[in-house]
């Protein structure tokens, strides 16, 4: 026995990508049904980044669901670069004609969606075993799944893709009709979350030293978000709450050093880092956004907002289809927003590569990085393109 239903779009996955695309598509009155393997609270205990693009912001007030961010987030105008155990700030609003960046954790925005859609009464499939695609190459496409023992189908117009880098709709397109682009990088990050005042409420801080890399962020004004490079093949066992804290310490200045306020960990985890990028993004009818179709290295945190451009872009064509009878933004989907994301890739790539210990490059590498930071700090060319990188390239940049 099948039980059978329809819908406009059918989503696959209830990460931010997922829940975001939900909210713009339901306010624009199109129908849709969100599918997801994992129970809501497994999804709400990822932790991930913590720092939103204005058009993020933008994005999150779109869908109505910005009241969280505006009472919880916390507006950042610099950042702080520590290079030779020196803290130098970087003034981005004022390298970028005013723009500002949000830290308000990617836990907070996703229980945010999830209670708007909980309020709205939208449906969502938690927990549903063996999702599988059909059809998406031809008119009409399905999504089959298990949800309490019982098989359903769900018929509709498109899928959209949004089940993360180890999801079911990037595997389900030809093997040629796909092609990835990948780097992975010889380290990890090694994140601590604390209920310990931020050592800097009013900037993230990131500290390049000859011991490795080191990151200060907050999730809010008793909470903070730290992490250090670690090699890829640590295990979490290796980091007791005293060794991490020893060891940020001795990456950043001693002000700050000693300044830091220390206490139990309440989540510790690693992540290994990654650059991936898949293209094309649209087959037939079928979309892929956010992790689904590109992973970046966490360093300058453009995961999530990568994501939500994504999620504008596809939100507006999916309106443009059924409001506009055209179909010029599906046409243009992964043209679009693959020209944001090659930039995002160059960036966070970027960033990654002046700011970590590669194993390979030795002392003349760290002289190299450190060059970089000085010219970088000196020159308000390049502090510049820190700066607008950061708080995020237009979506209609080009
Ligand atoms: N069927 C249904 N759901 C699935 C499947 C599947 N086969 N596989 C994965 N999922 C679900 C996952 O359980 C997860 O909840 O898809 C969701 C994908 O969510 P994310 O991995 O958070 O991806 P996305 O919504 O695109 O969010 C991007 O997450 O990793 C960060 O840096 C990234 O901040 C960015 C954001
Ligand atoms: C975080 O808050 O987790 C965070 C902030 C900035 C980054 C990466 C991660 O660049």
């Amino acid at each position: 026995m099948i039980s059978s239903s329809r819908t406009q779009v059918a989503i696959i996955g209830a990460g931010p990508s997922g829940l975001l695309l939900g909210a713009l598509l339901h306010k624009a009155g199109i129908e849709h049904t969100i599918i997801e393997r994992q129970s809501p609270a497994y999804v709400l205990g990822r932790i991930r980044a913590g720092i939103l693009e204005q058009v993020t912001v933008d994005l999150l007030h779109e869908a109505g669901v910005g009241h969280g961010v505006d009472s919880g987030g916390t507006v950042h105008h610099s950042i702080e670069l520590v290079f030779k155990n020196t803290r130098h700030p970087i003034d981005v609003t004022g390298l970028t004609n005013g723009k500002v960046v949000t830290a308000y954790g990617q836990t907070e925005v996703t229980r945010d969606l999830m209670q708007h859609r909980s309020q709205l009464g939208l449906p969502t499939v938690y927990e549903a075993a063996d999702v599988q695609l059909h059809d998406f190459d031809g008119k009409h496409p399905s999504v089959t799944y298990t949800k309490d023992g019982v098989r359903h189908s769900l018929q509709c117009d498109f899928i959209a893709g949004c089940d993360g880098f180890h999801g079911v709709a990037r595997a389900s397109v030809p093997r040629d009709a796909i092609t990835e682009y990948e780097k992975v990088y010889p380290f990890a990050w090694l994140g601590v979350l604390a209920d310990v005042p931020p050592v800097s409420s009013h900037a993230i801080v990131y500290a390049n030293s000859d011991r490795g890399f080191a990151l200060c962020s907050m999730r809010s004004m008793t909470r903070s978000r730290y992490y250090v490079q670690c090699p890829s093949n640590d295990k979490l066992e290796d980091w007791s709450d005293q060794r991490f804290w020893d060891e940020i310490r001795r990456r950043l200045d001693p002000e700050m050093a000693e300044r830091m306020q220390t206490g139990p960990s309440i989540e510790k985890s690693m992540a290994p880092l990654r650059s991936f990028v898949a293209e094309p993004m649209r087959f037939g009818r079928l979309f892929l956004a956010g992790d689904a179709a590109h992973i970046v290295p966490p360093t300058g945190a453009k995961g999530l907002n990568l994501a939500a451009g994504d999620v504008k872009y596809l939100s507006s064509a999916l309106i443009e289809h059924y409001k506009e009878n055209s179909d010029a933004g599906i046409d243009h989907y992964s043209q679009r927003a693959l020209a944001r994301i090659w930039r995002a890739e160059r960036f966070s790539w970027w960033l990654t590569t002046l700011m970590h210990q590669f194993p390979e490059s030795g002392a003349f590498g760290q002289r190299m990085q450190e060059a970089e930071l000085d010219y970088l700090v000196k020159s308000k060319a390049l502090s510049t393109s820190l700066a607008e990188n950061y708080v995020g390239l237009p979506l209609d940049f080009g």
